[in-house]
């Protein structure tokens, strides 16, 4: 599972690796944000409403209210521009705050400093690459991996499948039998990560939808007697 490189390392938070850890998972979740924010931006600007809007409003203000050609097109041009700003922003605003900064990360040494949880580091040539977390969930057996990020300079080095197969081994340490986690439809990235780190989907429903857009989450699940240390 894991691509060879004696450069990475993993390992349990350190003290002084708290500040690094911190703004490496501010700059990956703002980057995500922007991606995302990009994304659905370019779906609505693509979307069949873009047509139908317009046509709807040129014919309100042309053949209802009786406006010449020339300002009911520049009418209907506005009042799209408006309408589909607005439903955008409240999709988006719907969505953000699946990209914010969780409480765990304000003290990240004293929230790990659990029975049933972990946080690790990738190191790269002394440098904090990348990071991940598990936690418990409501079933005792299942723990939650979370916070799976690596710094963009060094992705696609099988940082994050290191990471995936160390957060495993602590996992079974905390007596954990499975790892589920959550990931939405549009980050290709990660679900293709998961998926080779033998992650199966078992759910897929909608988080937030502004009608013909959606957000969709995805809950994928591993069960950690599959395979046994692989690091
Ligand atoms: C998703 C993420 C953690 C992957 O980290 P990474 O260290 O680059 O991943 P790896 O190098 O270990 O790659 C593992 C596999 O993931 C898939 N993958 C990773 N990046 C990919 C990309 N840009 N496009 C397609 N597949 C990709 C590939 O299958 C890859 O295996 P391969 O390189 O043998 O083809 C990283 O891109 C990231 O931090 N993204 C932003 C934060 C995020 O979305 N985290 C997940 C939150 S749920």
């Amino acid at each position: 599972m894991t691509k060879e490189d004696s450069s990475i390392s993993t390992r349990r938070l350190k003290e002084e690796d708290v500040p690094s850890v911190r703004s490496l998972c501010r700059a990956v979740q703002s980057a995500s944000a922007r991606e995302e924010f990009l994304i659905h931006l370019r779906r609505f600007l693509t979307s069949f409403h873009v047509i139908v809007t317009p046509v709807f409003f040129f014919c309100f203000y042309h053949f209802y209210l009786k406006t010449a050609v020339l300002p009911s097109l520049k009418s209907c041009i506005q009042t799209t521009i408006i309408c589909e700003g607005v439903r955008f922003l409240f999709f988006w605003w719907k969505i953000k705050g699946v990209f914010k900064e969780g409480e765990d990360l304000k003290e990240p040494l004293r929230y790990f400093d659990h029975p049933k949880r972990a946080f690790l580091v990738a190191v790269v040539d002394g440098h904090i690459a990348g990071t991940v977390g598990v936690k418990e969930t409501e079933d005792p057996n299942v723990a939650k991996l979370y916070r799976m990020f690596v710094h963009p300079s060094y992705r696609r080095r099988g940082i994050a499948l290191r990471l995936i197969s160390a957060i495993h081994n602590e996992s079974r340490k905390l007596k954990y039998r499975s790892m589920s986690l959550r990931t939405h439809t549009t980050n290709q990235k990660a679900l293709r990560c998961y998926e080779k780190a033998g992650y199966t989907l078992v759910e897929q429903k909608n988080y937030a939808s502004v009608y013909p857009h959606s957000f969709d989450t995805v809950i994928y699940v591993k069960d950690l007697r599959e395979d046994g240390p692989t690091i």
